[in-house]
């Protein structure tokens, strides 16, 4: 495929390699607006409408409207974690050739699609202007970089593999430590189980595959699962179809049969103490400090997802200038808030990501987020990419895991879910 795997893939790196400025030499600032325009007004698309979300995004709103008072902003957020819905209403309008002034989009194989389709445009130039390229980790630059082309500008960088919990839940269950381990965790379910408290809240389909990616992470450990979007790891060989099965023995302590709606519903049952454990990204930060008000250590804490100590499985969030966009000016002016140290620094401590930058002021990153930036920046964390945040998969084969998910969820049957992405990823490499 024209949009190689290569990037995505090199990202089974170190943290250094990611970590790092692209060079070294300085850069200019990125105060700057970008090219001068007359618009008046600018439409941004997110996902970014709930608690735990919309907080950042209107932080970073508001140092824009500052910056740029004349550009009235209209906030085209659609509601629903993982954009399941906003793709939907995002696809339709590029379909039609309605697009927005700048739409939100995982780093990584999800914008391979839209680049092929002709949707958005090489805003190489904009990281030219901006001296990005010194300013965004160099592994980060290469795997958002397409036929030397780049076409999205990140603003975060989450993390995927981490196991939220009330420390009080574990308490009242006799259970002392979070588990390090998956067999561990199934001991522990069964013990909370006896004590009447679901072991693993959840919420819809893109959660379960969020559940999914970080099972097969740590039963596998990094080379193998990276092996699975590179063709390097068979998904029908015995150590996947283990750690298969080891899920759906992870799901059958989780509610699926009453599946909260969302993340944010799912995570509510941690914090009443009615579900032990929740494996979400660390935009549950932002939504446990922030409108639960909760204080990290005490209130909610978090570890690596069992079997991922010292990895992150990461994504990133990116805003892009489509084809055709109607305030094109005025979207520059908006992707240059969205790279800016201001922008991250404004975004980022509220979202419960830290910042794409290399160098955003560390001083506003505290609790759960001081500990992310210290294990992102450090050289000896293990990198890998998100499936369900649109990282290592292209939205065709991503499109038919999430299709033979839902059956799996349903029906366990191991070998016919791994024959089924098996046969996805040759029809999709
Ligand atoms: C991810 C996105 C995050 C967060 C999450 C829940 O896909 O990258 O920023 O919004 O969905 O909606």
């Amino acid at each position: 495929m024209r949009y190689s795997r290569r990037g995505i893939v090199a990202l089974g790196l170190a943290a250094a390699l990611i970590a790092l400025p692209a060079c070294s030499s300085s850069a200019n600032d990125d105060d700057g607006g970008s090219s001068g325009s007359g618009d008046t007004e600018v439409e941004v698309f997110s996902w970014w409408a709930g608690p735990g979300e919309k907080e950042g995004l209107d932080a970073m709103i508001a140092d824009f409207t500052t910056k740029n008072s004349g550009i009235k902003f209209n906030n085209a957020a659609v509601a629903g974690g993982a954009g399941t819905n906003a793709k939907t209403v995002l696809a339709t309008r590029l379909q039609a050739k309605n697009p927005p002034d700048s739409y939100q989009v995982h780093a990584g194989l999800e914008l391979a699609s839209d680049i092929e389709a002709g949707y958005v445009e090489d805003i190489t130039y904009l990281y030219d202007q901006q001296g990005w390229k010194e300013k965004f980790p160099k592994g980060l630059v290469d795997a958002i970089t397409v036929d030397g082309k780049i076409y999205s500008v990140p603003v975060n960088i989450h993390r995927s593999n981490l196991l939220w919990f009330n420390p009080a839940t574990l308490q009242k269950a006799g259970i002392s430590a979070p588990p390090k381990t998956w067999a561990e965790f199934l001991t522990q379910a069964a013990t909370l189980k006896s004590k009447g408290i679901t072991a693993l809240s959840i919420g819809p389909g893109w959660t379960q595959e969020h559940l999914l990616e970080n099972v097969l992470l740590g039963e596998l450990g990094t080379d193998k699962y990276t092996g699975l979007w590179n063709g390097s790891t068979d998904w029908k060989s015995a150590e996947v179809t283990a750690a298969l099965t080891t899920y759906t023995k992870i799901l059958g302590f989780s509610d699926l049969k009453s599946a909260a709606a969302d993340w944010q519903p799912a995570l509510d049952k941690v914090v009443d103490g009615t579900a032990a454990y929740n494996v979400m990204g660390d935009w549950a930060d932002g939504y446990l400090k922030g409108a639960k008000a909760l204080k990290f250590k005490t209130g909610y804490d978090v570890v690596a997802t069992p079997g991922s100590e010292g990895v992150y499985n990461f994504l990133s969030d990116s805003f892009t200038l489509p084809v055709g966009a109607p305030h094109k000016g005025a979207a520059e002016k908006w992707l240059v808030e969205c790279g800016s140290t201001e922008g991250q620094d404004a975004f980022n401590p509220q979202k419960g990501s830290v910042p794409a930058r290399t160098d955003a002021d560390k001083s506003k990153y505290t609790d759960y987020l001081a500990a992310a930036l210290a294990e992102w920046q450090n050289p000896a964390t293990k990198i890998v990419g998100s499936l369900a945040h649109g990282v290592v998969a292209n939205n065709a084969f991503k499109g038919e895991i999430d299709t033979a998910l839902q059956i799996f969820v349903q029906d366990g049957n191991v070998a016919k879910f791994a024959d089924a992405v098996a046969k996805a990823y040759d029809a999709n490499k």
